[in-house]
């Protein structure tokens, strides 16, 4: 058994981390041999509710659980830690424009830049989940200059189980016989889920499921609009699966993904696939010894290319509003 490695999850209080504290803490992420120190990083408001999380997590007896470090501080919270699950974010507010949201989560995410930059271990490993994801991971990378930019990524993967599930579905085979969807750009309504170098058993997808009018239209909206379809029955967003997607896109890049096989993850653009530089852009990626690299050398249609084009437009245009907040500051 290794020695304790430190863990921070903000927005711990809230519904995300309800459900991914408990997949971490009992070994999912970092495997079952890993002892963690858990710290959870929420505002003050909140610190009454986290409590309550703290007690929770005690009474799940948990063997792997060696600490945990409920706080209100970023620079404790982000002390020594070798991997920051960032969920926690300004939520959309009734009347509050597109703009505002930005505005509001690029001063959360230049703060918590700071603070890993400052106190974190400098090989951690970020995830951001709160949206606006991909902006958020760009702006925290930006005010944490003394950490590796291959070290801030954003979350797709629950966009991605998502679009294995309905090819899964439309084949009637279980999930695991479906590899290789990839989803391109923005973890938002623009992001492109493409199934053509997907396969079932190694074979195409494409050809098992021969319907390009459900690939191309019916398939994209399905995993565009999903996070919309749970609001509309849960009446809250997704947090269980978030919470799933979140531990597996943390345990492949740490532990590595299988050969032949990619998963898709928000990451800083080296310009592959004519995307452009410097925007945090969903890739099909690789993962060994704790690095990624973006999976080269897959077909993009004229439908795909298309679709790419629009995502890295939005995200562009993220970034421009969020490097004015960051020049106004
Ligand atoms: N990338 C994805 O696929 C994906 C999927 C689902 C949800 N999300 C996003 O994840 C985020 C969290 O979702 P949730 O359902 O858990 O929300 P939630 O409102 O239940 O919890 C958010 C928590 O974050 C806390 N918080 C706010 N500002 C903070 C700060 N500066 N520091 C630390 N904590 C802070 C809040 O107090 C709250 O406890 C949202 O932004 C949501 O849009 C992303």
């Amino acid at each position: 058994m290794s020695e304790p490695i430190r863990v921070v999850v903000t927005g711990a209080a809230g519904q995300i981390a309800y459900s991914l504290l408990y997949m971490i803490a009992k070994g999912d992420v970092f495997g079952p041999n890993q002892k963690l120190i858990l710290h959870l990083l929420d505002i003050p408001p909140m610190m009454g509710v986290l409590e309550g999380v703290v007690m929770e997590l005690a009474d799940c007896a948990l063997p792997l659980l060696a600490g945990v470090v409920p706080t209100a501080d970023p620079a404790v919270g982000f002390k020594d830690v070798s991997a920051a699950f960032l969920v926690g974010a300004m939520p959309r507010k009734q009347g509050m424009e597109r703009k505002d949201l930005l505005s509001a989560n690029v001063k959360i995410f230049k703060v918590q830049g700071e603070a890993l930059n400052n106190v974190a271990k400098k090989d951690v490993k970020v995830l951001v989940v709160g949206n606006p994801a991909n902006t958020n991971a760009l702006i925290c990378s930006h005010y944490a200059p003394s950490i590796p930019k291959e070290n801030f990524t954003a979350m797709t993967r629950l966009d991605q189980n998502r679009a294995q599930a309905q090819l899964a579905a439309r084949l009637s085979v279980g999930i695991d016989r479906v590899r290789n969807v990839i989803i391109w750009g923005n973890h938002s309504s623009t992001q492109y889920p493409d199934a053509k170098n997907a396969t079932v058993d190694g074979k195409s997808v494409v050809e098992a499921i021969a319907n390009n009018d459900y690939l191309n239209a019916e398939f994209v909206e399905t995993v565009q609009k999903r996070g919309a379809a749970v609001i509309n029955a849960r009446k809250m967003s997704s947090a269980m699966s978030a919470a799933k997607a979140a531990s597996d896109h943390m345990r492949d890049w740490f532990a590595g993904t299988k050969d032949g096989e990619f998963v898709s993850m928000g990451v800083v653009s080296d310009g592959s696939y004519g995307t452009p530089k410097d925007i945090v852009f969903s890739f099909p990626v690789q993962i060994k010894d704790g690095k990624w690299t973006i999976k080269q050398g897959l077909a993009v249609d004229d439908f795909a290319r298309g679709k790419l084009d629009a995502t890295a437009a939005e995200l562009l245009e993220e970034k421009e509003e969020a490097m004015a907040v960051c020049a106004a500051e």
